[in-house]
């Protein structure tokens, strides 16, 4: 099944000369969207994975099937401001100002072999945020999971991500 047809591209959007991956089209068809959890679950089975961490908003979809088939709890990291206990959070640099993430202080713990998933890799920001939060919380282990990366954008935030294993079903 060659899911990369299955995600939409939008021209100049939100601005010109993005070319905006829409996967509301792959997560509408329901053996595209079985396809990319069978996908990541099969490369990750066997890990240990103990926890899907996964990113507000669009990261939340995947994520929680995720968790469910690798039998893993899932915490949500959420943007500031909208979780009710106690949280760590991590600020990152968009293009445009900056953005911040929390995750409950008691959402991770030190045994924790952690899977941190969204939808998209794409300045790598985000991904670097939500790094720093589980490192903040000692976990055991760390692996990256995302519908899609965009690997013609190369910058620093990447590089450091380089050395945990990532699965990607798309790639650009
Ligand atoms: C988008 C996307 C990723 C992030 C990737 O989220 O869903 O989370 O950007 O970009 P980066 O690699 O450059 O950080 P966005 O912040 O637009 O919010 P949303 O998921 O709520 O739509
Ligand atoms: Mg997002």
């Amino acid at each position: 099944m060659d899911l990369k047809q299955y995600i939409r591209e939008i021209p100049d959007y939100p601005e010109k000369g993005v070319n905006f991956k829409d996967i509301t089209t792959l997560l509408k068809d329901g053996d595209a969207f079985k396809a990319v959890v069978d996908q990541v679950c099969s490369h990750f089975e066997g890990r240990g994975i103990t926890k899907v961490v996964s990113l507000e908003s669009r990261g939340f979809i995947v994520g929680g099937a995720l968790a469910y088939h690798l039998e893993a709890g899932f915490v949500p990291a959420r943007k500031k401001g909208k979780l009710p206990a106690e949280t760590i959070e991590q600020t990152y640099e968009l293009e445009y100002g900056t953005d911040t993430i929390e995750v409950h202080l008691d959402a991770l713990c030190e045994d924790d072999v952690v899977l941190i998933h969204d939808d998209l890799l794409a300045t790598g920001g985000t991904a670097l945020a939500a790094l720093k939060l589980v490192q903040k919380m000692k976990v055991k282990q760390v692996f990256f999971s995302f519908i899609c990366d965009l690997k013609f954008i190369e910058n620093g935030n990447k590089a450091l991500l380089d050395e945990y294993e990532t699965h990607s079903v798309v790639t650009y």
